[in-house]
């Protein structure tokens, strides 16, 4: 139990969840404040991640602090970091992971509908990663960074079509190799999960026949719960994954392999 607490503890660690207002950043925030975190909750929905901060608090006895932030705004995300940084102490971990996706066919959709898929999915987790890094660079921290890419990053989706996303995904995917070797001699590591079919709420809207196809497309016949995420993002995250960096770890029931 000792070697398995000093494996995959958290305590004494602070984490940054983006997009930690609900779905699986809001599902990693709890996990990580359960097995020892303070809590730092970064999402577009100020109040949403307001609450979950509170309730992450009540539940897990934790420290927490929350502010609206949009990704793509990156002088926001420096004055939030700064502030979140005076508040909590100090940040090692980062959950980079607020994320979006239009789903249309590429001839319908409009240059704005790209734009924004791109700089909500690759811009804003290059931001964030960019001035962790360089605070944790600054301060001297060996910390931690995983980024959410997807499994749309080395598959095409269908049947609904989603060019935007599927590319924006393929980039956080090089993106996290690419800084993972960058800032390797700073003993920060870098690596990034890439999730099938999960249920939440950004899947959660989409056509009821569709959601039905993604299971049957699935080998292990059904969607993935974001909580099925957790072990992976704190292995990634943790000591035990001492010597990973530069990673993707795919968590898709087994979609891609087929
Ligand atoms: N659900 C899936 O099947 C699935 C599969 C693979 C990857 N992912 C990825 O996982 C991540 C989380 O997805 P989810 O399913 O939990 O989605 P979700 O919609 O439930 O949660 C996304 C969160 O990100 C926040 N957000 C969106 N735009 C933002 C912005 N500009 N600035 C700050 N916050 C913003 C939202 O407010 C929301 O709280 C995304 O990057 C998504 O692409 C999801």
């Amino acid at each position: 139990m000792e070697m398995l607490k000093k494996l995959f503890s958290l305590e004494g660690k602070t984490i940054l969840v983006t997009g930690g207002a609900q779905g699986i950043g809001r599902e990693i925030a709890n996990h990580a404040a359960a097995i020892g975190a303070d809590v730092v909750i970064f999402d577009l929905q100020g109040k949403k991640a307001e609450q979950a901060a509170k309730e992450i608090a009540e539940t897990y006895g934790r420290r927490t602090y929350s502010r609206q932030v949009d990704v793509t705004d990156y002088e926001g995300i420096k004055t939030a970091l700064k502030q979140a940084v005076k508040e909590m102490g100090q940040i090692e971990l980062l959950f980079n992971n607020a994320g979006i996706v239009i789903q249309k066919p590429v001839i319908e959709s409009s240059p704005e509908e790209w734009k924004k898929v791109i700089d909500v999915n690759l811009n804003g987790v290059y931001y964030v990663a960019q001035l962790f890094g360089k605070y944790l660079i600054e301060t001297g921290i060996k910390g931690s960074i995983v980024n959410t890419a997807s499994m749309s990053g080395i598959i095409v989706n269908y049947p609904q079509l989603q060019a935007s996303y599927n590319t924006s995904k393929a980039g956080v995917t090089h993106l996290t190799k690419s800084l993972a070797y960058e800032w390797a001699e700073h003993g920060i590591r870098v690596n990034c999960i890439s999730p099938g079919y999960m249920f939440t709420e950004l899947t959660s809207f989409v056509r009821e026949d569709w959601r039905e196809k993604w299971a049957e497309l699935t080998p292990m016949k059904r969607l993935g719960k974001p909580e099925e995420l957790a072990g992976a993002v704190i292995y990634l995250l943790s000591d035990s994954a001492s010597f990973t960096t530069g990673c993707e770890l795919v968590v898709d029931g087994g979609f891609t392999i087929i």
